[in-house]
């Protein structure tokens, strides 16, 4: 089984961000926003499990509330990273190293941050960490209704891999969605 290494283990693991973010202005003109991407600290807890009630669990029951982000800031097979403009949290993502693939959890961007790159950033980076753990398969439920995260998803590589019904408490469709990092190694959106 895979443990995900620890904040020590990776040491300095904060990189920062910059240069490749576009400003989000109306006209999209290039800018650069500082944002660190970070191993989530227990702190950080409350603030992502607001994003999730807000940006992924709208209209839904709440399952991902903070003791369920706390818990998976313990488990070792679990990696929760934040992207951080300043003190502000801007994004987050959870990922949950299994046997021998990996499952995307959550990923969110403030929409004060988003199509500046964020999600991005944050999701190669887990590819990263995925393949230097030798995991090569990512696996992923999105919501059937959320057509802009099934085009981000789809612009990093995965492609739909059939539907669960009734997969959010039975009110609502998932699309699975898949990515062999492998195959994906040479693309460019990678
Ligand atoms: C989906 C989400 C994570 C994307 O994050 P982001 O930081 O805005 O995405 P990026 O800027 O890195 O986008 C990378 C590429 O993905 C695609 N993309 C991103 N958002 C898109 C949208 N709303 N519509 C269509 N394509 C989109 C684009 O191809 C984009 O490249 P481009 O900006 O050069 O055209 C963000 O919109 C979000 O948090 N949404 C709410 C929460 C959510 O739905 N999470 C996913 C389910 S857990």
């Amino acid at each position: 089984m895979w443990a995900s290494p620890s904040a020590h283990e990776y040491g300095n693991l904060s990189v920062t961000v910059q240069n490749t973010i576009r400003k989000n202005t109306k006209d999209r003109v290039r800018g650069s926003v500082n944002i660190r991407l970070s191993l989530a600290k227990r702190k950080d807890a409350p603030a992502i499990a607001h994003m999730a009630r807000t940006l992924v669990e709208y209209g839904l029951p709440w399952s991902w509330n903070e003791r369920r982000i706390a818990f998976c800031l313990a488990n070792p097979e679990c990696v929760v990273i934040t992207a951080q403009d300043r003190r502000r949290l801007a994004g987050f993502a959870i990922m949950e190293f299994l046997d021998d693939r990996a499952h995307l959890s959550l990923l969110a961007v403030q929409p004060g941050y988003q199509r500046m790159g964020v999600g991005r950033a944050m999701l190669e980076w887990l590819y990263s960490s995925a393949r230097t753990a030798g995991t090569f398969l990512v696996h992923l439920e999105v919501r059937a209704g959320n057509a802009q995260a099934r085009a981000f998803y789809r612009h990093l590589g995965f492609h739909e891999a059939g539907a669960r019904r009734g997969y959010y408490d039975g009110r609502e469709d998932a699309v699975r969605m898949a990515c062999d990092l492998g195959v994906n190694a040479a693309s460019p959106a990678l």
